[in-house]
């Protein structure tokens, strides 16, 4: 079995293009869908309700584009909405990236201290909280709220000089008392941050291993893809179910070249500079959707 459909994202903005980025590297040869929702940006200051109801405008426009799987890239979407989501739409598998960036950050800690920089929506959903005691109840998990980092992101100030006060006041916190009783895994919580990973390790300034969900994310995803059979045509993989037999050695069918879309309810313009930057000049042009009420 296989399937040529394109898998889809959408975060609030540009943040979940670092999980676009992973999603690519792993699965080349799968068509790719991504919606940012720029123009409604930042979601982690904003009401459950909101959060939710914006959440069910993206994914439903990626189902009517016709998506096999869904990931919501986007943690604060996930904390909020990711139940009621797989519930919306019952036909397509959906992940979230809390699970995935949660598992990582158990599995990375040494000392059973983890930190947890995310947006306010998702903090106060204490999702990461749930999960990562989920994986390892002896962990202690210090969540902290970082919101004014995303706007920040969003307008393009991704350079150490010019977010470096607003980062240095977010990690602050996971630095003060006794060294030998800090975290020692700092896991970003929110899809924006790791486009300013640099500036963040800079500021912790100490051995912490600063963890995201983007690359657990898309090896879920993969395998996911692979146990309901969706891959693309001409993928050479296996699936779960079917072990192997002439997957693992024989194409399904006729390859399919892979398309990649980008959306943004914002500024095409911004959202290429990043796409750009982290794709290569082999980008597509991110172009302009409305959602919602908004449509025509
Ligand atoms: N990138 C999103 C997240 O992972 C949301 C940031 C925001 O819009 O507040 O939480």
């Amino acid at each position: 079995m296989s399937d040529p459909r394109p898998i889809g994202l959408f975060d609030s903005g540009i943040g979940g293009l670092t999980v676009l980025r992973e999603v690519q590297a792993r699965l080349p040869a799968e068509s790719t869908i991504y919606i940012g929702d720029s123009a409604r940006h930042p979601y982690g200051t904003r009401s459950d309700a909101e959060v939710r109801r914006f959440s069910e405008e993206l994914s439903d426009e990626l189902v009517e584009r016709g998506v096999k799987a869904m990931i919501v890239a986007c943690n604060t979407a996930t904390a909020v909405a990711l139940e009621h989501l797989r519930e919306r739409h019952p036909a397509i598998p959906i992940i979230g990236v809390i699970r995935p960036g949660a598992a990582a950050a158990a599995l990375a800690t040494r000392t059973g201290r983890v930190g947890v920089l995310a947006t306010v929506a998702t903090v106060r959903s204490r999702a990461y909280f749930a999960a990562i005691k989920d994986e390892n109840p002896g962990t202690r998990v210090i969540e902290r709220a970082a919101s004014e980092l995303v706007p920040l992101i969003e307008s393009g100030l991704t350079s150490a000089r010019e977010i470096s006060d607003a980062i240095h006041a977010a990690v602050g916190p996971f630095l003060v008392g006794d060294p030998g009783a800090r975290i020692d895994t700092l896991l970003l919580g929110c899809t924006h941050f790791p486009l300013i990973r640099g500036a963040i390790v800079e500021a912790l300034g100490a051995p912490i291993a600063v963890v995201d969900s983007a690359v657990a994310t898309a090896s879920f995803l993969q395998e996911v893809i692979a146990v309901n059979g969706l891959e693309t045509p001409g993928s050479s993989r296996g699936t779960a179910a079917d072990a192997g037999h002439r997957g693992h050695t024989a194409p399904t069918s006729e390859p399919v070249a892979p398309v990649h879309q980008i959306f943004t309810t914002g500024d095409p313009v911004a959202v290429d500079a990043l796409a750009v930057r982290l794709f290569g000049e082999s980008a597509p042009r991110t172009r302009q959707i409305t959602l919602g009420s908004n449509r025509r």
